[in-house]
């Protein structure tokens, strides 16, 4: 079996390449810069994982080809298009530009057009199944019920522009199977993290953001940070004579919101193991790689505050005379939180059919998400 994968460099990729590998697959590697920049970095981020176990020459094996998704052509020369689609029988497409903020059309060149030169390659590859990372998100600004897999709409409009373009790539990915019949399979995650941080240098999850977001903003010159843990520190006598000072923000949300977030290794594995046993089919099948149990937003903000001690946030409906900081935070910060916060569901039909024998993924609770935020580095001047 002959695989190509995109974004392997990333959070997400470099699990699924480890996944890939551990099940023997002979995998090539499309990014950006060159190949030996490529193998330097995807070496590192693979070997940091530490499952799951793969052979000794596994990684030397992994072939790396120069691309670009905002390039014409994706960036690849006539003999590097042939060598990576002769015999091709996967083709996973997992990179993309992830940013809430940005600019409409980096965005649509990455994650659309970028999409589209993907799909080009795979034209060439008539044999490949194409295997599409969307996002849970391409819901939009739904709210409430219980999202199918099947559903694919715009009617409520987007929060993001990043969702739109995810949203409109699984349009562009409809069409394409329809008109060729080819075999398509988009899988749907949600927010993905980890409790093993990796070092600076190596993917970094999007929880991150908001770590450094309030380190930054709120905590404003890590002095009261540092003071607050200096006083933590001294222990009860000079704590009791040094009481913390507490900052008590608002963040605009909704009170009732919950975060649907899911374990980034559980991820890549459930998504290679339905990849793996997919039946042939000649249209699209959608898979959300979703936790059964959604996190209050109130849960992830309260395991927020264990990393700045004195910090106290409340999500509030609505923000009435908001201080600088807080609107500081709203323009930068709550993208991430509340954005992210609702009361919908998801539905896993397809997601079960294809690897329901697997273990659920464990409960994300308090002393999960804490290590999620501890681990975040937060830079000194920040
Ligand atoms: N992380 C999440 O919580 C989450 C949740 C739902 C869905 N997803 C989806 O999962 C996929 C992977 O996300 P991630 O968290 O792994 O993101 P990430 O860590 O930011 O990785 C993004 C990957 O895309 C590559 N990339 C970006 N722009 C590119 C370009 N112009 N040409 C070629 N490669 C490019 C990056 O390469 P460089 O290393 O060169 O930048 C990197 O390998 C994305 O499709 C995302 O939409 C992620």
């Amino acid at each position: 079996m002959s695989v190509l994968l995109t974004g392997a460099t990333g959070f997400l990729g470099c699990r699924i390449l480890r996944e890939l590998l551990a099940r023997g697959e002979e995998v090539t590697v499309l990014g950006r810069g060159t190949p030996d920049e490529l193998r330097a970095r995807v070496d590192a981020a693979v070997t940091w994982l530490d499952a799951p176990p793969l052979s000794a020459d596994a990684l030397a094996g992994v072939r790396y080809v120069s691309g670009d998704l905002t390039q014409p052509g994706l960036g690849l020369t006539p003999e590097d298009r042939a060598r990576v689609t002769q015999g091709l029988t996967a083709l996973w497409h997992c990179a993309a530009m992830i940013a809430l903020e940005a600019e409409p059309a980096p965005l649509h060149h990455a994650n659309v057009i970028g999409t589209r030169r993907v799909l080009e390659l795979a034209d060439e590859a008539p044999g490949a199944r194409v295997l599409f990372v969307s996002t849970a998100y391409v819901a939009g600004r739904r709210r409430t019920g219980h999202v199918m897999e099947s559903d694919l709409r715009d009617g409520d409009g987007f929060q993001t522009l990043y969702e739109e373009s995810k949203y409109t790539a699984e349009r562009l990915l409809h069409t394409w199977a329809r008109n060729g019949n080819r075999d398509v399979t988009v899988f749907r995650p949600s927010l993905l993290v980890t409790d093993r941080p990796a070092p600076e240098g190596l993917p970094q999850q999007s929880t991150d953001v908001a770590v450094r977001l309030v380190g930054g903003t709120l905590m404003g010159d890590r002095a009261a940070e540092q003071s607050a843990v200096r006083a933590l520190l001294a222990g009860p006598r000079d704590a009791d004579t040094q009481p913390l000072e507490i900052r008590q923000y608002r963040l605009k949300g909704d009170p009732e919101g919950t975060l649907n977030l899911l374990q980034v290794d559980y991820a890549a594995r459930v998504m290679v193991t339905a990849a793996v046993r997919a039946e042939p089919t000649q249209s699209v099948r959608t898979l959300h790689v979703t936790h059964p149990e959604n996190v209050r937003l109130s849960a992830v903000t309260s395991a927020l505050q264990t990393r700045f001690p004195g910090l106290s946030l409340t999500i509030t409906p609505k923000l009435t005379h908001p201080t600088v900081l807080e609107q500081l935070l709203a323009k930068h910060g709550a993208p991430l939180l509340t954005f992210s916060a609702h009361q919908r569901t998801y539905d896993r039909s397809n997601l079960l059919a294809a690897a329901g024998d697997l273990p659920a993924p464990a409960p994300i609770e308090h002393d999960y998400l804490r290590r999620v935020f501890a681990g975040a580095e937060v830079p000194l001047g920040a």
